[in-house]
């Protein structure tokens, strides 16, 4: 039985499950929010986990998983059960002359599992380099970036039920990702736990350089030979001198999606906007366009409002100036006045791409 009595930071079970109350997460989000969460969890195993839904007194309190915290807003004290996952483990379940499939525990680090796998040769997603947070939160938004996502090598993932504490596997098809989406944004949205994914690789590389200034990168780091080693090196270099590193300024990436409108829409903006710019068509019924440009148009880039602001090289991006603050009403305040703006001038709705608590 576990121990829920109010106490002051401190541990309030020994083994199996550590339950701490009141304690700061400013190190838990790349923010830097010193928000606190009423009951703090570290889970290691899937059994430690189901041990922790089954306890009675966590049945009817909110609960978040939390990654590397990499895209959440703290607003305020999260006044529920955060269920920090630390599960770990790499290992291949399938190999073929072609491809190889490899099963990640949901703690393992992206970055860190994408260089593993330049090391050993295998690609699809050197594209993704560098994109902070864990292994189980790729497929929540289907992380994506320079012409690839999570969806175009993934498997299979295995998720406990927070309700129930039961193990489900979802295929592709079942996650029904999308751009920055999935089921676990909606349908599914806080219901399960991701504990495992399964990603199948490369064994003989197909780059993907066609997106954006790869190309250019590539050229001015006078490589001859294409590799997956390559590419991943060229993508560091653009986001090293686009995005802010987290540990020097607190941010959480994107702030917003970019907005897919219909093409009349877009058509009515051309007139008043002729160089609004606009992604390749991914979807007929639709177009995506920047939400950067429109934030940018708006005034907003480089502008701070006393600890916050939208960063000076991208305008998509929000941040914290002063760490371990309660900064995170303020950054959402932010969030709104620009959506307001970018609606008054564009009639376009951005919508957060960070989850916000
Ligand atoms: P968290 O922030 O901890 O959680 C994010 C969401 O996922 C929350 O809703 C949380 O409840 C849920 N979640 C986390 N783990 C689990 C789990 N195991 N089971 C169920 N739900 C879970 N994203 C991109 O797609 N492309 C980019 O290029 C990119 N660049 C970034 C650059 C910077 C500098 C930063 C700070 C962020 C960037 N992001 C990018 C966003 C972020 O890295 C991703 O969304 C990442 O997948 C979040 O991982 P995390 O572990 O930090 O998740
Ligand atoms: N732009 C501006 N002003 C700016 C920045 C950009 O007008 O300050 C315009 C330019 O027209 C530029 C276009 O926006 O060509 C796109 O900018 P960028 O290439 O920097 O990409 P993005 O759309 O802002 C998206 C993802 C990133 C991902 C990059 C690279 C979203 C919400 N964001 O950013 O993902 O790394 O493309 O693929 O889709 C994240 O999700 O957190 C994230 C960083």
């Amino acid at each position: 039985m576990i121990n829920t009595q109010p106490g002051n930071s401190e541990i309030m079970q020994t083994a199996p499950l550590f339950i701490q109350q009141h304690v700061s997460l400013t190190d838990f989000n790349t923010f830097g929010i010193g928000a606190t969460a009423r009951y703090f969890a570290l889970i290691q195993t899937s059994l430690e986990l189901q041990a922790l839904l089954l306890e009675p007194a966590f049945h009817e309190i909110p609960k978040l998983i939390l990654g590397d915290g990499s895209n959440v807003l703290f607003t305020q004290q999260y006044d529920g059960l955060v269920i920090k996952n630390a599960i770990k483990g790499i290992q291949i379940t399938k190999e073929n002359e072609d491809h190889v499939w490899l099963k990640m525990g949901a703690g393992e680090n992206w970055h860190q599992f994408v260089m593993y796998c330049i090391q050993q040769g295998y690609g699809g997603i050197e594209n993704l380099s560098l994109i902070p947070g864990t292994i189980g939160a790729a497929p929540v938004q289907n992380i994506g970036a320079y012409g690839v996502e999570l969806g175009d090598v993934f498997s299979k993932l295995e998720a406990m039920n927070l309700n129930d504490g039961t193990i489900k596997t979802f295929t592709r098809e079942e996650c029904q990702f999308g751009y920055r989406d999935s089921i676990f944004k909606n349908a599914y949205k806080d219901q399960y736990a991701i504990l495992s994914v399964e990603l199948c690789l490369d064994k003989k590389p197909q780059f993907h350089v066609e997106y954006g200034n790869i190309k250019d990168m590539l050229q001015s780091m006078q490589i001859q030979d294409l590799s997956i080693k390559a590419v991943s090196d060229a993508v560091i270099h653009i986001r090293k001198s686009k995005l802010p590193d987290p540990k020097e300024l607190g941010n959480a990436g994107s702030f917003f999606k970019n907005p897919l409108i219909s093409h009349s829409h877009f058509s009515e903006l051309k007139k008043n906007f002729p160089h609004i710019p606009s992604f390749p068509n991914e979807n007929s019924d639709s177009i995506k366009i920047p939400a950067a440009w429109l934030i940018e148009q708006c005034g907003w880039k480089g502008k701070r409002l006393g600890d916050v602001g939208v960063y000076e090289k991208q305008a998509l991006i929000l941040v914290n100036y002063n760490a371990n603050n309660s900064n995170g009403a303020a950054l959402l305040a932010l969030a709104q006045k620009i959506q307001e703006s970018v609606n008054e001038k564009f009639s376009v709705q951005l919508t957060p791409e960070v989850k916000v608590c």
